[in-house]
């Protein structure tokens, strides 16, 4: 019998920010992601309010799909894809965000996009906002924090609904959103401008009461605004699809220690089911209260809010996956490194160049666990290894590593099919390589697509084949039967 249903969408996923450049072309506004400089594994990208003269910002070019998409969707639909995951900069359709009019060539240019990949026989999976959002409406409204943000964002949402209804049906509201439970989220996801320039990517040991609160309204506020675009897009077009996205937060207790496992369940509370309730289910988890109280957090309710969060609540969950961690109460155990999620050392895992601990059945307990809480479809939106790839004497990229990683994972996904999860779809991040969120760095790749640039910007983008290219093809022709 078939591993994989009929229809599962295979694919790879970018987001705008990360892969467009043409950062101010065709009238396309600044955008949150314009602000933050390149970095490497050791330096951290700085967040800079003006742009400097001389400094390299990988945002602005990035690896100019924007003038590639023919030749990449080409590449995409040579693999087989059945879906492509890619998401809209919302400055190119409303360049300060708070216009009333979109902008018309932001608008044709996704149109001609989604276009050739209908020709093509590639479904468009929208993420409508990831890691990025108008620049102006930071340094004006204060990012999420302002309730008036949620009705940019319906304008925004519906303005897509509406002008590719027949064209696009599956949508994700916002990446990662649980990426605003932590203080690093603030200005990656929730657009809250930090105080002062330099480093972005870390937890903020000063966090105040008062930052928290912020934080946790501005996420709020994101929830609203996703309920109402959902709903919104089921009233545009019944066969719209609209997706949460989580970043998988994987943690096992350190030890049998009870101590080590409530405090590994809190992390999974945190990390994944705070948001995935209130966009599953339509409401906050019961364990909320708890956490609003240890955070000092007063949440800014209104009338009307508790209906607004259940008349919008998603269709399917999706969710990126790369790593898991280990809590521990044990201060002497030790750390191991992560953008995201950081934790203890997991004797039993190794770990990427970045020091994310890969662990592919740790993907099938997740999978068991959200179909077993949530009973909505999945969707893997995001997963792979990022990783230094070297030319070969022959002149080749053989990255049989990244095989060797994706193989693992997709069967443990066939497997977790076989417990009975509901499993929509597959689609490996960086799918082309493109620029890395946590460290700006050209030099951590996961695509199947090789990109002609450097951590400087230097390269002339011209694209090559990796031989993950035809490992994922066949993958893809015999519906993940023949994985060798
Ligand atoms: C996810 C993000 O967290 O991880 C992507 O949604 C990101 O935007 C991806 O690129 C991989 O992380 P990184 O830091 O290796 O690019």
């Amino acid at each position: 019998m078939a591993r994989f249903p009929e229809g599962f969408l295979w694919g790879g996923a970018t987001a705008a920010n990360q892969c467009e450049g043409g950062w101010q072309a065709d009238g396309k506004g600044d955008s949150t992601s314009d602000h933050l400089t390149g970095g490497t594994v050791d330096t951290p990208r700085r967040y800079t309010h003006d742009i400097e003269e001389g400094t390299y910002y990988p945002s602005h070019e990035a690896i100019d799909m924007y003038g590639h998409y023919l030749e990449d969707i080409d590449l995409f639909a040579e693999m087989g894809f059945k879906t492509y995951r890619l998401s809209i900069n919302w400055t190119r359709i409303f360049p300060h965000g708070d216009e009333t009019e979109p902008n018309q060539a932001g608008l044709a240019y996704y149109k001609r996009l989604f276009e050739h990949m209908k020709e093509k026989g590639i479904e468009p999976l929208v993420t409508i906002s990831h890691y990025e959002m108008p620049f102006y409406l930071c340094d004006n409204y204060g990012g999420w924090t302002d309730r008036c943000v949620i009705d940019f964002y319906v304008r925004y949402a519906t303005t897509l609904f509406t002008e590719y209804k027949g064209l696009v049906k599956y949508w994700l509201t916002f990446n990662e959103i649980n990426c605003g439970m932590m203080a690093f989220g603030d200005y990656m996801s929730l657009g809250i401008l930090p105080k002062q320039d330099g480093p972005t990517m870390f937890h903020n040991p000063n966090e105040t009461a008062e930052d928290r609160t912020k934080r946790f309204c501005a996420l709020h506020h994101q929830f609203l605004a996703s309920a109402k675009a959902v709903k919104i897009a089921h009233e545009i077009d019944p066969e719209n699809k609209v997706g949460c996205m989580i970043a998988g937060n994987l943690a096992y207790g350190y030890t049998c220690n009870p101590d080590d496992q409530i405090a590994a369940q809190q992390v999974m509370q945190q990390g994944n089911y705070y948001c995935g309730d209130v966009q599953v289910r339509g409401e906050y988890a019961p364990f909320a209260k708890r956490m609003w109280k240890e955070a000092g957090v007063e949440l800014d309710w209104e009338p009307g809010d508790a209906e607004t969060l259940k008349e919008g609540t998603v269709d399917f969950y999706s969710f990126s996956y790369y790593m898991s961690s280990c809590v521990s109460t044990d201060p002497e155990a030790t750390k191991t490194a992560g953008n995201v999620f950081s934790g203890v050392k997991n004797p039993y895992l190794e770990a990427s160049d970045w020091g994310w601990q890969i662990d592919p059945k740790g993907l099938r307990w997740y999978l068991n666990d959200v179909y077993n809480r949530y009973r909505v479809p999945l969707m893997i939106v995001e997963n792979g290894l990022g990783a230094v790839d070297e030319r070969a004497e022959d002149g080749k990229f053989h990255d049989t590593y990244r095989i060797d990683y994706l193989r693992k994972h997709i069967e443990q996904m066939a497997l977790a099919i076989e417990d009975g999860v509901d499993l929509m779809g597959y689609t490996p991040w960086g799918c082309i390589d493109l620029v890395s969120a946590s460290t700006g760095e050209m030099k951590k790749r996961y695509g199947f697509i090789y990109v002609d640039k450097d951590n400087d910007g230097n390269g002339d983008l011209h694209r090559e084949k990796k031989d993950s290219f035809d490992w994922y093809k066949k993958v893809i022709a015999t519906n993940g039967e023949d994985l060798a």
